[in-house]
């Protein structure tokens, strides 16, 4: 006699349609790529801050002024910033749709993650490109000792 396929119950909590299909795939294949690409730009990152000429030592304010006057560095910040941030927050969302089974405070939890999100991306952003080491209308006594040579 041939053996009869158990009957399969329903899932306990319907998945979410925002993690359905073409996102949900989308989003698998942004973790990878982002995921490789973001050891590259790490490990450029750690290798010129902390080996590259005199290392760790330095790093100090006009060390971090004359990155940000480049723009290669400049837009390798941006890409670390965007890209990390994306990668992190994409992987929480998939935490809290796993564990937070109560749809008001997965909703809290979800909403606090895409706000986070946006402001430190909005702020890191702003930095990389606004930053002036030696602001025209600055308190002269505040300035860095870099500032008196231009
Ligand atoms: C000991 C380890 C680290 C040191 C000493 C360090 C140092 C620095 C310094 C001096 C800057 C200023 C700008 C620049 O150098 O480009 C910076 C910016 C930045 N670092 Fe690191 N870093 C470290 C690890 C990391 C790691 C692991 C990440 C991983 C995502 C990271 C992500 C960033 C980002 C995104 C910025 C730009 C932030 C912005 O201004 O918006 N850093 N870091």
């Amino acid at each position: 006699m041939m053996a009869q396929a158990p009957d399969l119950t329903a899932p306990k909590r319907p998945v979410s349609h925002s993690t359905l299909g073409r996102a949900q795939r989308w989003s698998w294949m942004f973790q990878r790529i982002s995921g490789v690409v973001l050891i590259v730009l790490i490990f450029t990152h750690l290798f010129i801050n902390l080996w590259w000429g005199d290392g760790i030592n330095q790093i100090d304010f006009a060390f971090v002024a004359g990155k940000l006057a480049s723009p290669f560095w400049q837009w390798f910040d941006f890409l670390m910033l965007t890209l990390a941030m994306i990668h992190g927050a994409n992987g929480m969302r998939m935490i809290i749709d796993d564990y937070a089974r109560n749809p008001a405070w997965r909703a809290t939890l979800q909403w606090a993650l895409r706000i986070a999100t946006v402001i430190i991306v909005v702020l890191g952003t702003l930095v990389l490109f606004t930053f002036d080491p030696c602001p025209a209308d600055a308190d002269p006594s505040l300035l860095p000792s870099l500032c008196e040579d231009i």
